[in-house]
């Protein structure tokens, strides 16, 4: 049986901290699928398609330090449903700081309790990037400011086409 695990998020971009925590969970795993949650309700930056084709071409660029299996899906509903579905024995969650805690630990304990079998494994990020959230990093570019080394190039080039088209 291979090992898998889910690593979830909105990832609206990815950054440099999502990407530490795919390598630093690859030795632990034979796969990591990496799940994009498709959320209408949400406005986002990039569309599914978009994040999902950044992620794809940026887990292709890293391929050197990243030892495991990478597949990049999107998911609705409950993630526990779909760990379930992909027979994961994991999920991933990156904390970058203690204030992340308190919510992950939430969702961790749901999760068990709708699916007892898939347990919830806790990376800690490089401490350079334990302040570092998609959010933010949107909100600093779209202001003009330097966002260099905490969203891989790719993603810089991607967010400079969307401010061209008015969006942020
Ligand atoms: O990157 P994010 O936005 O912090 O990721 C949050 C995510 C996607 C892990 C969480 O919102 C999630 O799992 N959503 C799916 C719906 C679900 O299962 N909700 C109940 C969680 S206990």
């Amino acid at each position: 049986m291979i090992r898998r695990a889910i690593y979830p998020g909105s990832f609206d971009p990815l950054t440099c901290g999502h990407l530490d925590i795919i390598a630093r969970a690859c030795p632990m795993f034979d796969e990591v699928v990496v799940a994009v949650l498709v959320n209408p309700n949400k406005v986002a930056m990039f569309s599914i398609e978009e994040r999902v084709a950044i992620i794809r071409d940026v887990v292709a660029a890293s391929a050197a330090k990243l030892t495991a299996r990478i597949v990049v899906d999107t998911f609705g509903g409950l993630l526990a449903d779909y760990a379930q579905q992909q027979q994961a024995q994991a999920v991933i969650r990156g904390i970058r700081a203690i204030s992340d805690y308190d919510y992950e630990q939430q969702l961790a304990l749901m999760n068990r309790r709708l699916a007892p079998k898939v347990e919830t494994v806790f990376l800690l990020s490089a401490q350079e990037y334990s302040y570092l959230s998609s959010r933010l990093v949107k909100e600093v570019f779209t202001y003009g400011g330097n966002i260099d080394g905490l969203v891989p190039a790719l993603v810089i080039e991607k967010m400079k086409e969307k401010i061209q088209q008015g969006v942020s």
